[in-house]
């Protein structure tokens, strides 16, 4: 197949084009041109800037786009009114962030709450992002109807992650000495591998499949512990987990999801103090899930790899032994 990625080289498009790459597609890379601009050497490149410059896109036709990129009503609308007709397919990359609240359980598809807020503002933001996406996957759908594909992943993780999210609890467990472990053992958690992610998109592609898809972890989920047990094991560390509640981080302020990665303290809007979602529709169209020590084990040979990095998530040193003074 011919396929167009909006985006592609920095982490989920990148994985992406590899994995249609891997499966023998044809590859347009659109970007800036700015971001591992040495990637995919094969690959058809064409530069432009989604906020600016779209001339490289108004020749050509493909398959399939996939617009990894498009985070805003107005970003999306213009490349899909100007790709139609000339792709028979739109995927958009969306995100469970378009799912309000979470007191009902697990998120399913359907019509979300925020679906009804009317943003008046583009600026993406922590408060506006998930607007936007459910409002950018209202444009593809308007525009392409019964071939527009719309994936709303959980957390993605893996091999590229720039969030450091996931990174920073293997990361962490590879230091060794005693470690703060966020909120209660048992709670659930929930991340896809970006491989997982990045296949069986190429697969819906193949197939395709429209329709609106969370594409998050399956059953049954890992707890908070488990995942911190087995970073320990795959990590071949001498960490000591020493678990602080949900009251002492809230007490002094720690930061959840960012200073303090896959934590959220239990709420009525959050009663599994994390954003699950439910993948079965997913789970039934193929999407399948690596063993946790898999993606634990590339992760950590990606990061031993990796050089002059700011951390973008995770405790400091000393914020953490602070935390567990206070414990
Ligand atoms: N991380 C998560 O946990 C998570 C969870 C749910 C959903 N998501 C969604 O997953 C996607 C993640 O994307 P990614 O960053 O990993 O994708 P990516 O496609 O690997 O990287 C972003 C690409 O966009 C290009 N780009 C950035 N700004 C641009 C512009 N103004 N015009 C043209 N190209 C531009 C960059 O290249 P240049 O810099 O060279 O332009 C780069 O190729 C997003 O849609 C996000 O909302 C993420």
């Amino acid at each position: 197949m011919k396929l167009l990625i909006l985006g592609g080289t920095k982490f989920l498009g990148r994985h992406i084009a590899e994995s249609a790459v891997n499966k023998g597609h044809n590859v347009t890379l659109f970007n800036r041109g700015q971001t591992n601009t040495n990637l995919f050497a094969d690959a058809e490149k064409l530069t432009g800037d989604r906020n600016g410059d779209l001339s490289a896109l108004e020749k050509g036709s493909w398959d399939a786009v996939i617009d990894v990129s498009g985070y805003t009503p107005s970003q999306v609308r213009k490349t899909a009114e100007m790709l139609k007709g000339r792709v028979k397919q739109y995927t958009l990359i969306s995100t469970i962030s378009v799912y309000e609240d979470y007191a009902n359980g697990p998120a399913v598809e359907g019509v979300t709450k925020l679906a009804e807020l009317q943003e008046e503002t583009e600026e993406v933001n922590g408060a506006s992002y998930g607007p936007l996406k459910q409002q950018s996957e209202e444009v593809v759908k308007e525009l392409y109807g019964d071939h527009a594909l719309i994936i709303r992943p959980g957390l993605i993780v893996g091999p590229h992650d720039p969030t450091d999210r996931f990174t920073y609890w293997v990361w962490r467990a590879q230091q060794g000495g005693t470690a703060l472990a966020p909120g209660k053992p048992e709670r659930k958690v929930q991340w896809i591998d970006v491989r997982d992610l990045s296949e069986w998109a190429i697969h819906m592609i193949e197939n395709h499949e429209s329709g609106t898809y969370n594409a998050a972890g399956g059953d049954p989920l890992p707890t908070m512990e488990k995942y911190l047990d087995t970073a320990k094991k795959v990590a071949n560390a001498d960490v000591t987990y020493q678990w602080v509640s949900d009251n002492v981080l809230t007490k002094h302020e720690a930061g959840p999801f960012v200073e303090v990665p896959f934590w959220l303290p239990v709420t009525e809007q959050y009663p599994d103090g994390f954003l699950l979602a439910d993948a079965s529709k997913a789970v039934d169209k193929g999407l399948t899930f690596r063993p946790l020590e898999e993606t634990i084990s590339d992760t950590l040979l990606w990061l031993n790899e990796r050089k002059d990095h700011e951390w973008q998530a995770g405790l400091s040193k000393d914020r953490e032994r602070k935390l567990l003074n206070e414990n």
